[in-house]
């Protein structure tokens, strides 16, 4: 298996290609939209999903429902594989089959609460599989790699706000959260042992929002385990009323803050970290933190949803959820000075944005 077994020739034919891991999911499939709605005819698009947490096609449809939309908003074409990161031999045809020059790699499993009962599923998916998806783009020769990350792997805040230099690793309260700190070392490891790799690691602060089309959104299964897709539930009328999980933190009205990043904003920051590739400075590991730099409290994201949407959002004060931080939003300065990235959209448009989605996809891509 590996690289050498391809054929030079028939690579030199191919096009360029950028391979998405976990592309038919929430920020996967928002990327994959962006980079589609703005990249030339000249690189394509293999997304691999095993489709855990997104979207079946319909009886007789081959690809998920968030990428159906995608190809039919852009007119373009997404080489879509069902399968699995941890799969060697299903990985390596993948390469084989396409010119793979970079990976973006959104493949994990990332409820928290089901992190805690469901460690071994946890540490299998997102520090195996990526782990194995290392090993097979080393195998093709291929080192340059955009990785999802979290806030989550500052724990709780020694200062505000997140810079990328405050530690990472110290008390993180359950497995999800440490298998992207994991992952984060072995990077920084795999990058020490060879020069040839690249590896940007997004650290991502709390996704929101939807495409501006409306077409495509954040579908969780069940009930939803984050704010906004909670109370989007709550003023379209799935659910009665939002729990607001403590309201006794030393913040503006005693709820949690956090920094909300419309998930477009997040779709450029990962082009930017593609264009980072082609300076040669860019070698090694980098993490980079994608947020606002600005807070808010849940009762803030309750007005600011109830204006966007226009419909009331109930809720009563519920018991503090464990592990929970009071308090967390990013320095985004090291975006701007390398990526060129600041979120650009702001608290309102990431509330039209979900409802524009949530109003008419009431049941998600189910609807
Ligand atoms: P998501 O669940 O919507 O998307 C992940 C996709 O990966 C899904 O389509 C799922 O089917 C797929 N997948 C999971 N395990 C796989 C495997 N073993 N092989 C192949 N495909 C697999 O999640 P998301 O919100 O889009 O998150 C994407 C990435 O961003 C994840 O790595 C997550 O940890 C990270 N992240 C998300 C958030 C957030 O709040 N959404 C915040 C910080 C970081
Ligand atoms: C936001 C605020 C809650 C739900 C999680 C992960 C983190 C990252 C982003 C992946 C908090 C409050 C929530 C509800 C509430 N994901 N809340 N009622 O916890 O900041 O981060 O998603 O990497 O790792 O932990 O996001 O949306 O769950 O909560 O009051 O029903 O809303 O207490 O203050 P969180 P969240």
């Amino acid at each position: 298996m590996g690289g050498d077994t391809l054929n030079e020739d028939k690579r030199i034919d191919m096009t360029r290609a950028i391979l998405v891991t976990g592309g038919a999911g929430y920020v996967g499939s928002h990327t994959v939209a962006y980079l589609l709605e703005n990249m030339g005819n000249d690189l394509e698009i293999v997304v691999v999903d095993n489709l855990i947490n997104s979207y079946r096609s319909k009886p007789g449809q081959k690809k998920p429902e968030s990428l159906r939309i995608i190809e039919d908003m852009t007119g373009k074409t997404i080489h879509f594989y069902n399968c699995d990161i941890r799969d060697v031999q299903a990985m390596h045809r993948v390469f084989q089959n396409h010119l793979i020059e970079c990976v973006i790699h959104f493949a994990a499993l990332k409820a928290v609460g089901e992190s805690v009962t469901k460690p071994l599923e946890y540490y299998q998916a997102n520090v195996s599989g990526t782990c194995t998806l290392f090993e097979v783009m080393r195998d093709h020769g291929v080192h340059k790699l955009v990785y999802s990350s979290s806030c989550t792997v500052y724990g709780e805040p020694q200062r505000l706000p997140l810079d990328e230099t405050h530690p990472t690793g110290a008390g993180l309260t359950n497995p999800y959260g440490r298998s992207k700190y994991f992952c984060e070392e072995i990077m920084k490891d795999l990058c020490a042992s060879d020069k040839k790799w690249s590896v940007i690691s997004l650290r991502y602060f709390n996704p929101v929002g939807a495409h501006p089309s409306g077409r495509i959104g954040e579908d969780p299964r069940g009930t939803p385990n984050n704010l906004m897709p909670y109370i989007a539930q709550v003023a379209v009328g799935r659910l009665e009323e939002l729990q607001v999980f403590g309201s006794d933190y030393p913040t503006v009205d005693g709820t949690g803050v956090r920094d909300y990043v419309h998930v477009q904003d997040l779709a450029e920051g990962h082009a930017g970290a593609l264009a980072c590739f082609n300076k040669t400075e860019f070698t090694g590991f980098h993490a980079i933190n994608l947020g606002t730099g600005t807070g808010y409290s849940v009762l803030q994201m309750v007005a600011a949803f109830e204006a966007a949407s226009g419909k009331r959002v109930p809720w009563r004060v519920a018991a503090r959820r464990a592990g929970d931080v009071a308090v967390n939003y990013a320095d985004a300065s090291l975006a701007a000075r390398t990526l060129g990235w600041r979120a650009r959209r702001t608290l309102a448009d990431m509330c039209a944005d979900t409802w524009r989605w949530q109003s008419t996809h009431p049941h998600g891509y189910a609807t």
